[in-house]
């Protein structure tokens, strides 16, 4: 190619161009060179234009020639808008106003469910409780039949279960690791459980198909009703503030007797009634009550010589009422304009 004679200039006027962009001190300079060879009324556009002067075989060729220069000169103007750049970048900083505020750079922080549960992590460590876990892919049997929930049992219908296959689920609730712990620990027990759980819910604000519980346990000999008054009441206040109060309805759960369900008094309205409690003045806030007999046979422990406690809370409901989050599906999304909001408080914290 380069041994064709240049019939139409074309390597003058990239010459040209290259030290008119490198003459350009400024970008501003550097602009009104391109624009006079590659702008819309530029050299380039006048020099196409003349392609109807050109025989009709030769004008395929001399359009591949122009574009080919055209992008010569583009990229020899790219390069120099670069240094340009760069040298704009560094006299700033050199001739900046050092007082001024510096940038700061984006750092992470700690999702809004973690904080919560290392919060609340902390309020039952300072209680005696310790830290259990247990598989998400979960045998039926610890899931529902050790929970006392029979086969073909219409307590099993309250939980929608995603099945693997018979035996083998997705575990519905963490009440399953209670059965696993206690098969290993003899008690005395205090623990707690917080996991992922799956439900086949249709999502909409308040369900989601995969979200986070914590299971509570306490086992001991003599272990009553008033312990787990005692310890979910503490929980709530140090968790919700100090002047929350706590109560007990009644309730139905397979593997405690009898089982209850506790509400807190409405923190945003204190009790008077408003749109968040449902003008009830109380929140419902975990499920709980005495360990069922069946359960401590189940996991080899003797119900004449022990009771026990059991509770399990959702995570991201707690988080919603504690940050007043209006959508469970938003704490799944990673929209850090949501996850930001949150950030503040773990600012500087250390990661473990
Ligand atoms: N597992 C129950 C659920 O997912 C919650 C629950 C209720 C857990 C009572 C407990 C309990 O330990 O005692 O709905």
């Amino acid at each position: 190619m380069s041994e064709r004679p240049d019939r139409f200039g074309v390597d003058e006027i990239a010459e040209r161009a290259e030290k008119a962009f490198a003459e350009a001190a400024d970008l501003e300079v550097l602009e009104e060179a391109r624009v006079r060879f590659i702008g819309r009324k530029g050299e380039i556009t006048t020099l196409l234009r003349s392609i109807g002067s050109l025989p009709d075989e030769e004008r395929p060729a001399f359009g591949d020639l122009v574009n080919d220069l055209r992008e010569r000169i583009l990229g020899l103007y790219e390069r120099r808008k670069g240094a340009l750049s760069d040298g704009a970048a560094e006299e700033d900083y050199f001739s900046g106003d050092p007082t001024l505020p510096g940038r700061r750079a984006l750092s992470g922080g700690r999702h809004v469910l973690h904080q919560v549960l290392r919060d609340i992590k902390r309020i039952f460590f300072g209680m005696g409780y310790s830290l259990a876990e247990g598989p998400d892919v979960e045998l039926d049997y610890y899931n529902f039949e050790a929970l006392n929930f029979p086969a073909d049992h219409p307590s099993r219908d309250t939980q929608d279960t995603f099945y693997i296959n018979r035996d083998i689920l997705l575990r519905t609730q963490t009440s399953p690791v209670q059965v696993r712990y206690m098969e290993k620990h003899k008690p005395p027990l205090r623990i707690i459980v917080p996991g992922r759980v799956y439900r086949n819910e249709a999502p909409d604000p308040s369900h989601a198909s995969e979200f986070l519980q914590m299971e509570g346990l306490y086992v001991d000999r003599n272990v009553s009703l008033a312990d787990l008054r005692n310890d979910v009441t503490y929980f709530v206040r140090a968790f919700f503030g100090s002047d929350a109060k706590v109560r007990f309805r009644p309730h139905f759960f397979p593997f405690t007797e009898p089982s209850a369900e506790a509400d807190m008094s409405c923190f945003a309205c204190r009790g008077s009634g408003c749109p968040i409690c449902g003008k009830t003045g109380w929140i419902e806030i975990m499920g709980a009550g005495m360990v069922h007999p069946h359960v401590f046979r189940n996991a080899g422990y003797d119900p004449d010589a022990y009771t026990g406690f059991a509770f399990g809370l959702g995570l991201d409901r707690i988080a919603m009422l504690k940050y007043g989050i209006d959508d469970i599906r938003r704490l799944l999304s990673n929209d850090l304009r949501f996850l930001r909001q949150f950030w503040a408080e773990t600012a500087g914290e250390v990661f473990e």
